[in-house]
């Protein structure tokens, strides 16, 4: 974009024009030896009334070449720039080399807060691959907005109140035990979950069994409320698990049951701003005149709702971390639900309301199977991270069996294939997992990004010191050194995109471009054994790539072994 924006302005000069608005007119050329941006002339025809190749011609010799550019030449309708390739090299190479792990980070955020809202698990149910995705593209944010200098708030929305947890107080004292639930966690509680509904089919009376309980829960029943607790411990003893193998901490697990008494005033401003109506027994807001069903505040018993609590949840978070933005890493099927709420906080007069925004994602399915946990039809995360790491180590122990510490790089590349799998298309695409996808180490993998880094460290390693100050840039001028330097100068953006649109893929896409180029570069150059001054330039671009590759990994979620 500096290219860019040197080359507008010195066209702007001479055309007498705003510098920013050129900045678009300008296109990438088709090929390398017609340079390396591309200034079209045809919209100037018509103000200048000339042919747009008259135009080009006249214009290509009186440009005053900024930095680092070494010709302008007209071609058609079109002025072409060609970057000294050399000083590029040695401007992205220096750069990279003195930002180090900081080389794309920013801080636009000046310190300001982004509260994001994804993993969000519910209490006594399974922490299945429906939550990988919300799990993966959450803490990408997380970690792209740090870079950027916002400061991150996760936050860990737990699902711990409703009925269900009255369910499961029934079916635990009926057919639970407690060795065994202790034993297991969350899986035989998911299992006798699965049971009360099945019984509650044949027999009706066991869900007010099971209302009687959750209303026991809300009066703050002592008995009711250490089995809550209890619940709430597995589940979260189960789900650590997980996050320790994500290498994932959030700043806040407070969930549903947090805002319970916070609620209230919330209705309360609602009735005074005259935005509650009555309808049927229930209390609700309308939003007919925007399309939508109305969103429901209390049910006809009075109980609250989901949206309820969310509307308790945003004005805490506004007053709690006065957030510069609001994200809900959350998946598609509740967009109704993300819709209405904020619009009844704009009805409410919230203006912060436009710094929220629903990050919305499409489904994952593993190898073709669906979830849906009441039919016992239930991936669990766990299980597929687990499952990741041992077929990982069963490759590795055949591709590499005199690596040292096999076990730590399986856990590392197996987890890391299962993240990369749902962060390397848009994230609003269906997504199904499968074994061979995933870890193909020569596919658009994590595990190739992984290996390519492993080799950049393994060309450093191999050659020893070299001296940074000495290479020739110029050995750095063909085509597949040039590709790598681009990737590398892509970098910085890429990140910057990931957090305007927030969608983590554009940072993967990055770094798979650095990977695939440096692969090339690679199979191209060779690097040890050629003369100094030309070894130590390409030791430089080995060392830029492990370093971008690294902070992307990074900034991605997945860890970057040193050796594989
Ligand atoms: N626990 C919910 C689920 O698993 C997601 C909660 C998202 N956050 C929120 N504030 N509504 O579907």
């Amino acid at each position: 974009m500096d290219d860019r924006h040197a080359l507008s302005a010195a066209l702007g000069e001479k055309l007498n024009m705003e510098a920013d608005a050129l900045s678009e007119w300008f296109e990438t050329p088709p090929s390398d030896d017609l340079g390396d941006y591309a200034f079209p002339c045809f919209r100037l025809a018509k103000t200048m009334r000339k042919a747009p190749n008259l135009i080009a011609a006249e214009l290509a010799p009186q440009i005053v070449l900024p930095a680092g550019f070494s010709r302008a030449e007209a071609v058609g309708g079109y002025i072409n720039f060609f970057v000294n390739k050399a000083d590029y090299a040695k401007s992205v190479l220096t750069r990279v080399r003195n930002e180090g792990e900081r080389y794309g980070a920013s801080d636009e955020g000046a310190g300001r807060n982004v509260c994001i809202d994804y993993s969000s698990v519910n209490i006594a149910k399974p922490f299945g691959i429906h939550h990988l995705s919300t799990t993966a593209i959450g803490h990408a944010l997380y970690r792209i907005y740090n870079f950027l200098g916002y400061k991150s708030i996760g936050i860990n929305h737990l699902g711990d109140w409703g009925t269900q947890f009255g369910k499961m107080i029934v079916a635990y004292q009926k057919w639970g035990d407690k060795e065994t639930v202790d034993r297991e966690g969350v899986r035989s509680l998911v299992e006798l979950y699965v049971r009360f509904h099945q019984e509650a089919e044949k027999d009706a009376s066991l869900n007010d069994e099971g209302r009687a309980w959750f209303r026991k829960i809300e009066l703050g029943d002592k008995e009711a409320l250490s089995l809550f607790n209890w619940f709430k411990e597995l589940t979260m003893r189960d789900v650590m698990r997980v996050y320790e193998l994500l290498d994932i901490r959030f700043d806040s697990y407070a969930g549903e049951s947090f805002y319970e008494d916070k609620m209230l005033p919330v209705v309360e401003e609602l009735r005074e701003k005259g935005l509650l109506k009555v309808d049927q027994g229930a209390s609700i807001v309308d939003l007919s005149a925007y399309d939508m069903p109305p969103c429901i505040i209390l049910r006809t018993d009075g109980a609250t709702l989901y949206a309820t609590r969310d509307l308790a949840t945003a004005i805490y978070r506004k007053n709690t971390y006065d957030f510069a933005k609001s994200l809900y890493v959350v998946a598609y099927q509740q967009s109704l639900h993300f819709r209405q709420f904020f619009k009844v906080l704009e009805l409410m007069g919230k203006a912060w309301v436009k710094d929220m925004e629903h990050v919305s994602f499409g489904m994952v399915s593993f190898d073709g199977a669906s979830f849906s946990t009441r039919q016992g039809n239930v991936v669990y995360l766990e299980d597929v991270l687990n499952a990741s790491i041992e077929r990982t180590l069963e490759i590795i122990k055949e591709k590499s069996p005199e690596m040292e510490n096999k076990e730590a790089v399986a856990r590392d590349v197996g987890v890391g294939a299962v993240i990369w799998s749902v962060l390397y298309n848009s994230k609003i695409k269906d997504i199904n997992f499968t074994w061979e996808r995933a870890l193909n180490f020569d596919g658009e993998t994590g595990p190739y990004t992984q290996y390519t880094y492993a080799r950049c460290q393994s060309v450093l390693r191999k050659a020893g010191t070299f001296d940074f100050a000495a290479p020739d840039f110029a050995a750095l001028t063909d085509a597949s050194s040039m590709a790598l330097l681009r990737a590398l100068a892509a970098f910085p953006d890429a990140v910057k995109a990931a957090a305007n649109k927030n969608e983590p893929f554009l940072v993967s896409r990055a770094v798979m471009e650095i990977c695939s180029a440096f692969n090339k570069f690679y199979y191209d150059n060779r690097i040890l054994g050629e003369a100094e001054n030309v070894k130590n330039a390409r030791l430089a671009l080995c060392e830029a790539a492990g370093t971008v590759i690294k902070t992307g990994l990074y900034l991605v979620g997945l860890k970057a072994p040193e050796r594989m």
